[in-house]
């Protein structure tokens, strides 16, 4: 990470999932460029640290307990944003999960349940708090997490593949119902990107690894951090006219 004369200067921007992974890597990144993070997640004691982390080098950062699968939590985490910072400029909508590798037909409703949830009504939730918060001040800029599985099919995911291609889908439609009222929305699209699912798929999975790297043509695993690099561009006024898009963050891999 760079720091540098800020991507994301004065702007406040909300982030979900920020206790790991792309979301904790988000919130450093998006601190570097100068904005001030609200970080909702579920893990007090993981966004208390990086909360401490942020202030300890000056950056202004709070965290808000947020389950997001709760439309409550999600309008709370809102709030907070509002009341501790005075109005929200941008969100990170990246809490999301995956599931086991595990065939379609042999999958149990609480695996479609626990995913769906997360990844749709999550979004869902945050959307309509995010947006109502935006309208008054003039707009935002929105970037919600997809993944490749939201663009094309991944093996043996059915209901992560179904609930990413739903982020798609939202994303285009609120991205179209708000550009006449200054809201920006776009997706990022990662491939595989090291975190501690991805460590631990790795971990369970011997070769797995090596399969993934062989098709995808930068032949590697994403740091968190690239992730977040593409999504400080989408928050920020450098992409002023792009909306609706989703952006592949993939070494490659959709467009082979
Ligand atoms: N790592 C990858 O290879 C990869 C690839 C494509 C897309 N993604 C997406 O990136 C996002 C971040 O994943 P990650 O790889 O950093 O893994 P991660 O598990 O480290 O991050 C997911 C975050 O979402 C949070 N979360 C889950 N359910 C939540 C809920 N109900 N309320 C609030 N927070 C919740 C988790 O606690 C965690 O902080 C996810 O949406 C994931 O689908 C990841």
């Amino acid at each position: 990470m760079v720091d540098s004369d800020g991507l994301l200067r004065g702007k406040v921007v909300l982030i979900t999932g920020a206790s790991s992974g792309i979301g904790a890597a988000a919130a450093r990144v998006f601190a570097g460029e100068g904005a001030a993070v609200v970080l909702a997640a579920r893990r007090e004691a993981r966004l208390a640290a990086l909360v401490a982390e942020l202030t300890d080098k000056g950056h202004p950062a709070s965290a808000v307990l947020c389950d997001v699968t709760r439309a409550e939590d999600a309008r709370r985490a809102v709030a907070h944003a509002l009341r501790h910072h005075g109005r929200l400029d941008g969100a990170f909508n990246n809490a999301g999960r995956g599931g086991d590798l595990t065939p379609l037909h042999e999958m149990d409703d609480d695996v479609y349940d626990a995913i769906l949830d997360t990844n749709v009504r999550g979004l869902w939730n945050c959307l309509r708090a995010e947006i109502a918060a935006m309208l008054p001040t003039g707009g935002g800029a929105i970037v919600n997490n997809s993944s490749v599985g939201g663009l094309v099919a991944i093996p043996t995911a059915a209901p992560y593949v179904a609930s990413k291609h739903a982020v798609v889908g939202f994303t285009r439609a609120a991205a179209d119902e708000y550009a006449g009222r200054g809201v920006r929305v776009n997706a990022v699209a990662p491939g595989s990107t090291l975190s501690e699912i991805t460590a631990d798929w790795y971990a369970r999975n011997p070769g797995l690894q090596d399969r993934i790297h062989a098709s995808v043509p930068q032949g590697r695993t994403a740091a968190p951090e690239e992730v977040a690099e593409a999504a400080a561009w989408l928050l920020s006024d450098r992409s002023s006219y792009v909306t609706g898009t989703v952006l592949p963050v993939d070494g490659g891999y959709v467009n082979r």
